[in-house]
Formats: C-alpha cells, sequence, structure tokens
C-alpha cells in the first residue's frame, strides 16, 4: 500500500508539476509566439492585448520615435499602465519590432497617408 502511493504520489507530482510552472522558459511557445523574448514582453501582452488582438501590435514595424508616439497615442486612448510601464512598452516594441529595411523611420501617422491603417495596402 505504502509503496503503491509512493508510486503514485511521485508519479502525480510530476504530471503536475508543468501546470505550477511559474513562466515559461525564454522563447517558448505560448500564446503569443510572435512576440519575441524581452524584458517588457509581459506588461506587452497584457496592456495592449486588451482592446485589440496583440497582432494589431506585431505586424507594425517602427521607428522608436514612432513607437513612442503609438504607444502614447494607445494611452491616451485609455491603455492603462504606469509611466514606467509604458517606457518598457515604448523599449520593448522598439528592440523587437524595428522598420523594416526600406521603411526607415515608418510611422503610422506619417506614412500611412491614404493607406489602409489595418492592412497598410494603399487604397487606389
Ligand atoms: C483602451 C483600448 C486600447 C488599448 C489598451 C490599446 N489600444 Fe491600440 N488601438 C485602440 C483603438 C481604438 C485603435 C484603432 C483606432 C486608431 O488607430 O487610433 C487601436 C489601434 C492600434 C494600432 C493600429 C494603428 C495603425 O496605425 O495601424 C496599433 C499598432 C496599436 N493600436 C498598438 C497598441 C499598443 C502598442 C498598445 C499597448 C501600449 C495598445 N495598442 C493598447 C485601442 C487600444
Amino acid at each position: 500500500m505504502t509503496r503503491l502511493c509512493v508510486l503514485w504520489c511521485v508519479l502525480a507530482t510530476l504530471l503536475a508539476a508543468p501546470l505550477y510552472a511559474q513562466t515559461p522558459p525564454a522563447g517558448v511557445t505560448d500564446a503569443h509566439p510572435g512576440l519575441p523574448p524581452g524584458p517588457g514582453r509581459n506588461i506587452v501582452i497584457r496592456t495592449c492585448s486588451e482592446c485589440h488582438p496583440i497582432e494589431i501590435v506585431t505586424q507594425q514595424h517602427l521607428a522608436a520615435d514612432a513607437w513612442q508616439k503609438l504607444v502614447n497615442l494607445m494611452a491616451d486612448h485609455g491603455a492603462v499602465a504606469t509611466k514606467s510601464e509604458l517606457e518598457q512598452i515604448t523599449a520593448y516594441l522598439a528592440e523587437a519590432f524595428p522598420p523594416l529595411p526600406g521603411d526607415a523611420g515608418a510611422s503610422p501617422q506619417g506614412s500611412c497617408a491614404g493607406c489602409d491603417l489595418r492592412t497598410r495596402a494603399v487604397t487606389p
């Protein structure tokens, strides 16, 4: 009887262990594989997926100052984060999603005039 419990208890603990794991190891796929590991990642997921899918964010490739403007704009829209969290969000996004080659300085306000804001496809 005792022997049996030892076996089952150990097995149960092993099986349950992943459920209690606090954070997935860096780079491991969680619900948001599109976001590379880095400081500020969790704040971005928490803050920026509240009103729209996080993909709205991860499809952007912006220069640091454009990210800054965008994050401030979202704060104006009602994104809930402290000043220091907003700074971490900006730093993370600028690092993780810089402008694509040939798209330097892209800004949601500037470069997207006359194009669809969501897809960035230029509407004829
Ligand atoms: C309180 C709601 C809310 C939160 C929280 C929020 N947003 Fe938004 N977001 C909006 C709304 C509303 C729009 C669409 C209107 C617009 O573009 O101004 C939008 C649009 C966007 C767009 C598309 C703009 C474009 O030019 O294509 C991006 C990118 C974006 N948000 C990023 C973020 C980021 C980064 C965060 C986290 C700091 C965030 N959002 C948090 C409300 C929010």
